[in-house]
């Protein structure tokens, strides 16, 4: 879409006056969240999902990136980067665009793209950018743009357990809060993320939605899960780089350029970029440094914050309500 400043903004109130009319209530921080064909999202991100559902343009050769947020979207980011783009840019290039910026700024989140909509047209244009694209959002699979599916692009979809996915939602909310909201204390955040409310949640329904299209389409979804990435990220990462259309050869193999991806999109390798400490991320009062991104990256770090008892509340509704699914995300 490119469109003059003006009709971007008026694009953007048109989109706006929808969003007041929609089901809100109150989430995390006591922010508005809206609710939209079954999932909730934070007001700000509402408008621009939708003028993304209505108006992007998918490339067959697009790789998208599905999380519900803190699945792992900067790791899955970092790896299909450097997978994706290892002709033009060697993972042991010392000068690698993953060692010199962020994961984020290589591999945009389309609903940023398009809330920057709201002043103006945004920096960064889709259209220009080279093919293949690799871009990321959050948006149900009900919710994505019909060019996804009509292109045939590849959609990847990384899960992770929702246990552990709302203790790191918590401490990121903690740590990205704008100094105009008070923190909700971590019972009534768990309440709510229990009750579904949380961005682009229920998470259940989130993950049963991607779950279902990659079984029926095996070639053009694929379904991974954060806990075998980090149980074995180079056969992971592998099967990636073939459902991408770009395996590895014999000859990449036997010079460890698997391994070679692997280590530059390693927590610590991560960690340790300037742009991933002091860069930013965001817009607005919803702006905040790129190190937040970075925290523990385990499996099970919920055992440090949750009860027994919140443990297997959350374990007895996400069972319930994928039962019949194909999908166990209890008896990992
Ligand atoms: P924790 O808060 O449990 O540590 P997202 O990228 O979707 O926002 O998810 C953030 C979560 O992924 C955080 O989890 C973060 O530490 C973890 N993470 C970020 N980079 C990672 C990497 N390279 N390897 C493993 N986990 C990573």
């Amino acid at each position: 879409m490119i469109v003059g400043e003006n009709g971007c903004t008026d694009t953007f109130a048109k989109y706006e006056a929808l969003v007041s009319s929609l089901p809100a209530t109150q989430g995390l921080w006591n922010y508005t969240y809206r609710k939209y064909n079954g999932f909730w999202y934070p007001e700000h991100l509402m408008a621009p999902t939708l003028i993304m559902r209505d108006t992007f343009v998918a490339r067959p050769t697009d790789v998208i990136l599905a999380t519900i947020p803190k699945s792992g979207a900067t790791w899955l980011k970092a790896l299909a980067f450097c997978v994706v783009h290892r002709g033009r840019h060697a993972p042991t290039n010392e000068r690698h665009p993953l060692l010199v910026s962020s994961p984020h700024e290589l591999v945009p989140f389309l609903h940023s793209v398009h809330e920057n909509y709201r002043s103006g047209p945004p920096d960064l244009l889709l259209e220009e950018m080279p093919s293949p694209r690799v871009l990321a959002l959050h948006t149900p699979f009900s919710a994505l743009p019909a060019s996804v599916q009509e292109s045939g692009c590849r959609v990847v979809y990384l899960c992770r357990d929702p246990k552990d996915v709302f203790v790191s939602l918590h401490h990121y909310l903690n740590e990205i809060k704008p100094a105009r909201f008070a923190m909700t204390p971590f019972a009534e955040s768990f309440d709510l993320f229990c009750n579904g409310v949380s961005g682009f949640g229920p998470v259940w329904d989130h993950m049963a939605e991607y779950w279902k299209e990659s079984v029926a389409r095996t070639e053009e979804v694929m379904f991974l899960r954060y806990e075998h990435l980090k149980e074995d990220t180079v056969g992971c990462m592998m099967r990636l780089a073939e459902f991408l259309g770009c395996p590895f050869t014999d000859e990449e193999r036997a010079s460890c350029v698997p391994e070679a991806v692997v280590a530059m999109c390693s927590m610590e390798r991560m960690k340790s970029v300037e742009a991933n400490q002091v860069g930013e991320h965001g817009a607005g009062e919803f702006t905040f440094r790129n190190s937040v991104f970075f925290r523990k990256g385990e499996v099970g770090d919920w055992k440090a914050h949750m009860t027994a008892d919140m443990a297997r509340r959350l374990d007895g509704i996400v069972e319930e309500k994928l039962r019949g699914s194909g999908l166990s995300l209890t008896g990992n």
